[in-house]
């Protein structure tokens, strides 16, 4: 994170005034907080952010049905299926909650913190094993 933030100083300090382009974050080098993703306490703050931000799409059990779930651009994912589970990581989560997914209704959400990012992929990658 300090590394992004003193590259994007030194383009400032270029007289570079493109804006900020939140794609130019490499996820692979954001730091995964192991403890929290297998914390039961983020588990449970995830959840209640999910039903409060996610379960119009996603659904109240995480299963893709929620009620705004037909005529969305792209399928609400299904948290817990295996196949959804076995194909993704924390960090891909991460991502997807900070940039949106383009060309789908997934839409990004700057208005979360990363520590609730954090939770909230903590919640949904439990979901295939430890139901919603
Ligand atoms: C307006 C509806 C909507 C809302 C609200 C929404 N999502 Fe999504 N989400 C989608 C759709 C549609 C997709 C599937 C995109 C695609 O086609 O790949 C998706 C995909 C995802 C993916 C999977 C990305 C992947 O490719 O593996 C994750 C993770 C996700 N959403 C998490 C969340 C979380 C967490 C929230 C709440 C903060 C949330 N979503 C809120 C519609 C929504």
């Amino acid at each position: 994170m300090k590394a992004t933030g003193a590259l994007l100083m030194s383009l400032a300090l270029l007289g570079c005034s493109a804006k900020v382009d939140p794609s130019a974050i490499d996820y692979d080098e954001v730091e995964r907080p192991v403890a929290q993703l297998s914390s039961d306490e983020a588990r449970a703050r995830g959840r209640a952010l999910f039903k409060e931000k996610c379960a119009l799409c996603h659904g109240e059990r995480a299963d893709g049905n929620g009620v705004r779930s037909k005529g969305l651009s792209g399928k609400a994912v299904d948290f817990g299926s295996s196949g959804w589970r076995s194909n993704t990581s924390a960090i891909a989560v991460f991502e997807v909650l900070s940039e949106g997914k383009r060309g789908t209704s997934m839409p990004a959400w700057p208005t979360l913190s990363d520590e609730q990012k954090w939770d909230l992929a903590a919640y949904v990658l439990s979901v295939a094993e430890d139901g919603p």
